[in-house]
């Protein structure tokens, strides 16, 4: 682990998985695991899920809350009262209906993106750091839902405020790891450099979205269909839970938003077959200078399997867990309660067995009869009831971005040497893309 292993975690859990097969016990630092890397042992525990379903706690998250006197949002929330704020909040965000209605706000800031992309491009196409570009749109985007707040990110002066946000997601991320394999309360009690660092990034995270609640809550714009002024007027939350629900959200929506669109891109870039072929089918459906828009997206079925495929090959989260409610029978062994598995994402989408040259990127691979593809080799959002609250936004948010890009872009690869991945809670490339950005 001290030699880099946390960095690598993913490739190192593939690597067992292949020797170990699809179900083995770890002791993970601080705790003991049992990993497993197998879809037919995930529709088991799917099978055994309870009604509040939990994750492996994020200890350091609920230290920081507990310290600070801060409100639990979802990823931190479990039993009743998780299951209580899912609903409200699950009653707009995962209709899909409810969620289309967004592509109009969303179009707006992807509007402004590709101006900015235009004007941050060098003469070559290429763009200095493309990951904090995206982190600047996907940033944007969210707040946009959020609260129709517009941050001014993809301006050329843009505050200083709402870049402290994302760096203080990419400095709370870091943190993270070290303070989840070794006791987070000794960090707190030793008051380690880790620790100091894991709570400045949180003060400035909750201070953030205070500052917008309290804007948008206080503001006299007619205009109140905006997710927070929805679930307000329901007043269902106080401003507390209020702030805990919204800053969860925020920080599920930023990073891996980003994230996916930069493996999108990375993944593109290597195939131009692919991109012509979704360029064309872009262009069928949008004639010259048309906005895209939900409805549009319906005929594009191509652009989705380019972004599954995607997050198939490149996935964003590479893990998630649950922490078993009752013993449970998973491949013939008897996991008592309490016991934590982690879901290994990464090892089913990187399976041949399920996927046939797995490491490739092949879109085409998904054209086969649904019947044929198992449904739990593939979920890069998660599953069950706590599968990711964000999903539908964020697939919206990526189809038309990638609609969007694709219009105004040829993306090509400067290097075709492959990038390797690291995992810092996401999984992020080790090195800038080598890719630019070409007009049409
Ligand atoms: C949970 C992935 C975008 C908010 C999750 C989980 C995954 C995930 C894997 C864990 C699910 C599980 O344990 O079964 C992603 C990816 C995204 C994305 C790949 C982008 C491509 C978003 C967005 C939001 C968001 C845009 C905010 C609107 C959340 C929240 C949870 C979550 C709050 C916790 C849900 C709960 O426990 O009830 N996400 N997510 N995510 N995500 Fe996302």
């Amino acid at each position: 682990m001290w030699n880099g292993g946390l960095q690598n975690q993913h490739e190192i859990m593939h690597k067992y998985h292949q020797q170990f097969g699809g179900i083995f016990k770890m002791n993970l630092g601080a705790f003991k695991s049992v990993q497993i890397g197998d879809p037919a042992l995930l529709e088991s525990i799917l099978r055994h899920e309870c009604i509040h379903p939990k994750r492996m706690e994020i200890k350091p998250w609920k230290l920081y809350r507990d310290y600070r006197d801060e409100a639990y949002g979802l990823l931190t929330l479990d039993g009743k009262e998780w299951l209580d704020m899912r609903r409200i909040a699950q009653a707009k965000l995962m209709k899909i209906k409810e969620v289309a209605q967004m592509d109009a706000q969303i179009n707006e800031v992807l509007k402004d993106f590709i101006t900015h992309v235009n004007r941050v491009c060098d003469e070559h196409g290429r763009i200095d750091d493309l990951y904090f570009e995206l982190n600047k749109l996907s940033y944007e985007l969210i707040c946009s839902v959020l609260y129709n707040e517009r941050c001014g990110l993809l301006q050329e002066s843009c505050t200083e405020d709402a870049l402290l946000f994302i760096q203080s997601v990419k400095k709370m991320m870091d943190y993270l790891g070290p303070l989840i394999v070794t006791p987070a309360d000794l960090h707190k009690q030793f008051n380690t450099k880790s620790w100091r660092s894991h709570t400045e990034a949180w003060d400035n995270i909750f201070a953030t979205v205070k500052s917008y609640i309290e804007k948008r809550l206080n503001s006299d714009c007619a205009q109140k269909d905006d997710l927070l002024n929805t679930i307000h007027s329901e007043k269902s939350l106080t401003k507390k839970q209020l702030s805990g629900l919204f800053t969860e959200l925020q920080i599920g929506g930023v990073e891996t938003t980003a994230n996916s669109l930069l493996w999108l891109i990375y993944n593109l870039s290597r195939h131009n077959d692919v991109q012509e072929k979704l360029l064309n089918e872009i262009q069928t459906v949008l004639s010259p200078g048309t906005i895209p828009s939900a409805d549009h997206l319906q005929k594009m079925p191509y652009l989705k399997l380019c972004i599954k495929e995607s997050m198939r090959v490149t996935p964003t989260v590479p893990f998630t867990s649950r922490t078993l409610h009752e013993d449970t029978n998973l491949g013939g062994y008897l996991i008592p309660q309490g016991t934590i598995v982690m879901i290994n994402f990464h090892a089913m989408m990187w399976n041949n067995d399920y996927f046939p040259d797995a490491q490739l990127y092949k879109p085409e691979r998904w054209m086969k009869p649904r019947s044929t593809v198992n449904p739990f080799a593939c979920i890069p959002f998660g599953i069950g009831k706590r599968m990711c609250i964000g999903r539908r936004l964020a697939e919206l948010q990526l189809q038309l971005a990638l609609c969007w890009i694709l219009q105004n872009f040829q993306i090509n690869a400067t290097d075709m040497e492959p990038v390797k991945a690291t995992v810092s809670t996401v999984m992020i490339p080790m090195q800038k893309l080598p890719v630019a950005f070409k007009k049409r």
